[in-house]
């Protein structure tokens, strides 16, 4: 693959719910990157499969691949925590990781030309997508926190779910995520850890900055 020049390239892993999200679209707009939330692919392939139990097939989820866009992924349905939940067990099979492996990589390396860069955020960025990228991040915080920060974003979107199952749906996806064969979830050695339970979302996006500033201006 041709990659374009002179770009910046952050790449980001975490757990559900830990604010790597909101993070990654402050970063990506301060710094003109275009900003990829790897998790929502796995989360529409999901909702195909939700919607299309029968028709669900390996060329099925090509066909929808070759055609996506990322407009396609700002979907309010894939915000649910079921389709989080049948993203995390789809999100296992090699073949449908290797089916949009290409469309994340094209993203990182080439972003279009109005961008300076590309910031994507997921499970396996730091090491399989994005390994030679200029900063990687592993954000996460306490699993309690992460469930409320979730709970009060599914309650802002009218669904009614209980904490508890909020929390229960968290450490599930935790599971599975950080102990599954292919692409696990993971601390690499080269990321910075960032712990965003005591800190507010300007706080964060600070800390990361000033990360950034004082290697890309020396
Ligand atoms: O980040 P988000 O919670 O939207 O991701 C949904 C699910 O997609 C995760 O629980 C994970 O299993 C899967 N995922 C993944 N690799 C990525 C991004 C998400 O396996 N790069």
């Amino acid at each position: 693959m041709i990659q374009k020049k002179d770009i910046l390239k952050i790449a980001i892993d975490s757990p559900a719910a830990a604010g790597a999200g909101t993070l990654a679209k402050s970063i990506s707009k301060y710094y003109n990157l275009i900003y990829l939330d790897t998790g929502k692919i796995y989360r529409l392939i999901a909702l195909y499969k939700l919607k299309n139990p029968k028709k669900f097939n390996l060329n099925f989820i090509k066909k929808k691949i070759k055609n996506l866009e990322i407009k396609d992924l700002k979907n309010k349905k894939l915000l649910s925590d079921e389709v989080g939940m049948e993203a995390s067990i789809i999100a296992k099979k090699k073949s449908i990781r290797k089916l949009i492996y290409s469309f994340q990589k094209k993203l990182a390396y080439n972003p279009p030309k109005k961008y300076d860069g590309s910031c994507l955020d997921g499970r396996d960025i730091t090491y399989n997508i994005v390994p030679d990228a200029d900063f990687k991040f592993f954000i996460t915080a306490n699993v309690k926190t992460r469930a409320i920060r979730r709970y009060k974003e599914l309650k802002g979107l009218k669904k009614s779910v209980s904490f508890k199952e909020v929390l229960k749906s968290i450490k599930n996806r935790d599971k599975s995520d950080y102990n599954r064969k292919i692409s696990p979830l993971k601390k690499t050695k080269d990321s910075l850890l960032i712990n965003t339970t005591k800190l507010s979302k300007r706080a964060c996006f600070l800390k990361i900055k000033k990360i950034i500033d004082r290697k890309i201006n020396i």
